[in-house]
């Protein structure tokens, strides 16, 4: 799998998304403003990619700052993060890497700038590996949760290309799979960015996983037909009750499978857990350009100046959810006492 990011000597590449699969095109940001237009653009997108390309973004960014002493650089990097966590308001792992990152710096204070800056590089730099190790880790425990033959529905892209590799819900199916699990996988397309036919399906053919693209609204019918036995997905933000805001769609899917009785599970590391946020209602979900609803393939196919809506997030109340699988194990309902615990030993 080609990587999702990764530096380019001072600078960071990464693999324009909305090219793929027609064209493996690299977009390089050159300073953090960059990073901030990759992810609004959807260069990168995923909650944890969108994460570490926001640690990378600001290491990179604080290397720039002209100021020699430890106040003046961290109000300036302060200043950097607060623009950056800005980018997209949904994905809660955005604002939890630059905090992170200015967390390192502010134990750093009697540091020289110079070894601020270094340390900022080496932590950006973890974020990324970690988040490999804490998605494969996801997949050795939502391995156990598939059938030894199973037919699983995705929902959007939660995969290498979403993360800084591997991936969340792909990375159970991958697990599966190298587990010796016969699976096989329906992939929603996801309008309107078709992250689903685009990207899933790019990565799972990649990987040798047999593979069907289905329209959103053929979800119900193939679970009614007994035609899919669970469902996985990834997570941009879990509020502390458990409810999980995820790409728009993934709420009449976990509605659907509850009806179907269809396990519907949720795989997200720790870092997409939000204990700040009660519930799903306070989830800022992020609108995007209407704009981008009437369009296939770059191209209006809508009566001119129609108008349009369109949420790129939805939410799923915590009771279609039937567990989430994390890096520290499976939680299950209660979710209120289950993420708690596992955020407290974390
Ligand atoms: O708008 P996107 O493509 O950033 O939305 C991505 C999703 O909704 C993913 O399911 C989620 O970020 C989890 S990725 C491991």
């Amino acid at each position: 799998m080609i990587p999702t990011i990764q530096w380019d000597n001072d600078h960071i590449r990464m693999i324009d998304q909305r090219k793929l699969p027609a064209r493996v095109e690299w977009f390089v940001a050159r300073n953090y403003r960059d990073v901030i237009k990759a992810i609004q653009r959807m260069v990168i997108r995923g909650a944890p990619a969108i994460g570490v390309a926001a640690a990378m973004g600001l290491a990179m960014g604080g290397r720039t700052i002209k100021a020699g002493t430890y106040g003046p650089f961290m109000r300036r990097l302060q200043a950097m993060a607060a623009e950056m966590a800005e980018a997209r308001p949904t994905a809660v792992n955005l604002r939890w890497a630059l905090e992170r990152m200015l967390r390192l710096a502010e134990g750093m204070s009697l540091e020289p700038v110079d070894v601020i800056k270094a340390a900022l590089r080496a932590e950006a730099d973890r974020i990324l590996a970690e988040d490999i190790a804490v998605n494969q880790s996801i997949g050795r425990h939502g391995a156990s949760l598939v059938p030894d033959e199973a037919t699983i529905l995705t929902h959007c892209n939660a995969g290498s290309l979403a993360t800084g590799g591997y991936g969340t819900a792909l990375g159970v199916i991958r697990a599966a799979r190298d587990a010796g699990k016969t699976v096989r996988v329906y992939a929603d397309e996801t309008r309107p960015w078709l992250q689903g036919l685009r990207l899933t399906a790019y990565e799972m053919m990649e990987e040798g996983i047999p593979v069907w693209v289905i329209a959103d609204n053929a979800a119900g019918s193939f679970m009614r037909q007994g035609r899919i036995q669970l469902v996985v997905t990834g997570a941009d933000r879990i509020a502390a009750n458990g409810d999980v805001a995820n790409k728009i769609g993934t709420y009449q899917v976990a509605v659907l499978a509850k009806e179907n009785g269809i396990p519907f599970y949720v795989a997200a590391p720790l870092s997409t857990i939000d204990p700040a946020i009660p519930d799903g209602d306070h989830i800022p979900v992020e609108e995007r350009d209407p704009a981008e609803i009437c369009q296939v393939g770059g191209k209006c196919v809508g009566p001119q100046g129609v108008a349009a809506l369109n949420p790129a997030f939805d939410i799923t109340p915590a009771r279609y959810v039937k567990a989430i699988i994390t890096e520290k194990g499976i939680l299950y309902p209660p979710y209120s006492d289950t993420l708690k615990r596992v955020l407290e030993g974390a």
